[in-house]
């Protein structure tokens, strides 16, 4: 029985507390599955246990009721929240500041997508499947991320062809991109459609020709957007998106 729950917001909860296992499988309600408990009807590794604050691994334990032996399987839920600026995609911070988890509130432990910076409003997908997470991140899949990115000063047109052909940062070279500057915004406004996620990828490539990034919005990621959402709100994916993520990203139907 694990006693310690995984912190980290990268990673699958590792133990979750006996009774909310048993609801997890369907066996009753977090409070039904209590009284189980208290009943010393369930056990866990060939003891029965009547202590509410056991946690299990769904992994490793074996949770027994009578000659039944309980699997859990975590419904697999997918949204996408409207990130608003000076909210950090973090667990918890040290320092007290707001964190996106402040904003999503799931029965279901959900894990961001990779990161947006701080200041970085738009589109973050929030999981509880990490395969296909792990598989979104990997740029070897190529699934598009498009930012709108607006700039203190226009984009000169051989910075564009670069930023395109790619930009030497110090963790390596970016790969390939699309460039497209918005009409009527003086070449200031900028959507840039890129498939890898070096971190502060997008600022670094425009600070490293000197220009200064005022404004950065993720608008779509792999399809999604935050159509419908207010900035702070969120929204299950439709089946249609999560289908198309999953295919994007390899990851069978
Ligand atoms: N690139 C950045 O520079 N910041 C983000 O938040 C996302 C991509």
């Amino acid at each position: 029985m694990e006693q310690v729950e995984n912190k980290d917001s990268n990673i699958l909860p590792q133990a979750v507390r006996l009774n909310r296992f048993l609801a997890m499988a369907g066996i009753a309600s977090r409070r039904k599955a209590e009284n189980l408990i208290l009943a010393g009807e369930v056990k866990v590794n060939g003891k029965v246990v009547t202590d509410l604050a056991t946690k299990v691994s769904p992994k490793n334990d074996r949770v027994v009721i009578g000659s039944k032996v309980i699997a859990a399987e975590e419904r697999l839920v997918y949204l996408v929240l409207n990130k608003p600026k000076d909210y950090i995609t973090t667990a918890s911070d040290e320092r007290g500041r707001k964190t996106v988890f402040d904003l999503v509130r799931t029965r279901e432990r959900v894990f961001p997508v990779g990161r947006l910076d701080r200041k970085t409003t738009g589109v973050l997908l929030f999981t509880n499947d990490g395969a296909l997470a792990s598989r979104l991140m990997h740029p070897s899949h190529n699934v598009p991320k498009i930012y709108h990115v607006t700039l203190e000063t226009g984009l000169d047109e051989k910075h564009a062809v670069k930023i395109e052909h790619g930009v030497h940062l110090e963790d390596g070279k970016t790969a390939p991109a699309h460039v497209d500057i918005l009409s009527g915004t003086k070449r200031r406004d900028v959507l840039l459609a890129i498939h890898e996620g070096k971190n502060r990828q997008v600022r670094r490539m425009f600070e490293s020709f000197g220009y200064e990034v005022k404004r950065l919005d993720r608008v779509e990621y792999g399809g999604v957007t935050t159509q419908g959402l207010k900035r702070g709100g969120w929204r299950f994916l439709s089946a249609r998106e999560v289908a198309s993520l999953k295919e994007q990203a390899g990851v069978e139907n």
